[in-house]
């Protein structure tokens, strides 16, 4: 156990647009963000000025012990206008980063695209919604390749498309009702898949030695008793949520159920004789997992409302099939995430049993408003999360399930996706001016992970 302990990368997260400040500076050209989160563009702007922190946040980094850094490269910092003309500024801030990060010793993962998607290419033809999308991000990802490659064995392809394709503003909709968006947001996530698979094989091609799979938001979904009508609405809020996505991108397949939803509500993809043989060919190395919680699942009656999709930023009921729920016995964070440790091994075992696919944990992490006193921080609930989570995930390891590494979002404090400013994520306090201050869950991964590479 020991020596497989040794060989998982031991990391934590971030994204460029919630880390890096900035904002539409040095060449950046402008996001998707400003019509998914506009109240926290304030934020955004400074965000953790990861922009001029970067080789600060690292040293910290390796003194914590940490063997991996997952961030996300901004797809309009490199390409201001989503294709075409290369922004060198942003090109050599990535250098400097991975720079940085090698002479630390500390595995770059690099995520392609992590929710900042160029509002140029919405403004030109709708984004993912139009088939052109495809060929730009794997224009995009052939810069990324050559530009990084040499120094970059980690890639995640797109991050949390199952949330991408369900909150429609974050694919540049003016608003959230998914009932309205639904035809455009099923055909987003068809042409996002493709993208994928072109860009695995791709990223195979140019670079043989280097491995690239997505990340995905993966939640247990519970059946709320043992009743049919609730397992089987638990069934499909699973399908629904993540699985119609893993099906597609590591099986190649529009399984039988969700062929039957889309008809249900009228939706006909658009989908070329190829895609599936593309999507087939061009399997994920590894599945990325987003863990933070789980829920639990009970049937809803249709009553006069049939098929229609309720929950706001992402669906959370459809009547006559399902309404996701907190479970009561679980405890909840401020912002009612229930705190489900098992719930990690849950996941992990059943995405294993599935797909096959060994998993790279790519966010797990307690929101908290975090007090400073005496430039102390505290953050004892942080830690017992942590603590909890890291026992199950060496449950599953333990089990059998091939993990390859463990990322904690975040290592910084950054600017939430949808909570702004005080929702803190970090081992790492940050505060008004941008001063570093490591909290005490920075100490405890510390032990973490010296405790595990039997450095103690
Ligand atoms: C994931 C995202 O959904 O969860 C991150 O990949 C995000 O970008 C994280 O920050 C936590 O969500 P939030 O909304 O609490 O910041």
């Amino acid at each position: 156990m020991k020596e497989k302990l040794n060989k998982l990368l031991w990391g934590a997260a971030s994204s460029s647009f919630q880390a890096e400040g900035m904002w539409q500076q040095a060449g950046q050209g402008p996001s998707v963000i400003e019509l998914d989160q506009p109240d926290n563009i304030p934020a955004f702007k400074q965000g953790a000025d990861f922009y001029h922190h970067y080789e600060e946040d690292i040293k910290l980094m390796k003194q914590a012990g940490l063997t991996a850094f997952r961030f996300s490269i901004s797809w309009p910092r490199v390409l201001p206008d989503g294709t075409g003309k290369v922004n060198e500024d942003g090109i050599n801030f990535y250098h400097n980063i991975i720079k940085t990060l090698k002479k630390y010793d500390i595995e770059p993962i690099i995520t392609i695209y992590h929710f900042d998607y160029p509002l140029a290419l919405i403004k030109k033809y709708g984004g993912w919604v139009n088939r052109q999308s495809i060929s730009d991000y794997l224009s995009y990802c052939q810069l990324l390749f050559t530009q990084f490659g040499g120094d970059v064995k980690y890639w995640i392809t797109i991050n949390e498309q199952d949330h991408v394709v369900r909150i429609p503003t974050r694919l540049g909709f003016k608003d959230h009702d998914f009932n309205k968006h639904m035809q455009d947001c099923y055909q987003a996530n068809h042409n996002m898949s493709v993208a994928s698979a072109l860009a695995i094989k791709l990223c195979h091609d140019l670079l043989p030695q280097a491995k690239i799979g997505p990340a995905l938001s993966y939640q247990p979904y519970y059946a709320a008793s043992n009743y049919k009508k609730d397992i089987d609405a638990a069934k499909m809020a699973d399908l629904l949520s993540q699985r119609y996505i893993l099906d597609l991108q590591c099986k190649g397949k529009y399984s039988k159920e969700f062929k039957d939803y889309l008809k249900m509500h009228g939706v006909k993809l658009e989908i070329p004789a190829d895609d599936l043989k593309i999507l087939q060919a061009n399997q994920p190395d590894f599945l990325g997992v987003n863990y933070y919680s789980s829920n639990i699942v009970s049937n809803l009656p249709a009553n006069e409302k049939q098929g229609i999709i309720e929950g706001s930023p992402i669906p959370k009921k459809e009547y006559g099939l399902y309404e996701i729920k907190n479970d009561p016995k679980l405890p909840t964070t401020k912002w009612g995430w229930t705190v489900d440790p098992k719930g990690l091994r849950v996941a992990l075992t059943n995405l294993y049993q599935t797909y096959h696919l060994p998993i790279l944990i790519c966010e797990n992490g307690y929101g908290d408003e975090d007090e400073i006193n005496d430039q102390q921080i505290n953050d004892d609930k942080r830690i017992s999360y942590l603590k909890a989570h890291l026992k199950e995930l060496l449950n599953a390891i333990h089990a059998g399930v091939p993990v390859l590494g463990y990322c904690i979002w975040s290592f910084t404090d950054l600017v939430s996706g949808h909570n702004g400013n005080n929702k803190r994520y970090g081992l790492v306090y940050v505060d008004n001016q941008m001063k570093r201050i490591p909290k005490k869950s920075f100490k405890f991964y510390q032990d973490f992970i010296k405790q595990v590479n039997g450095d103690v």
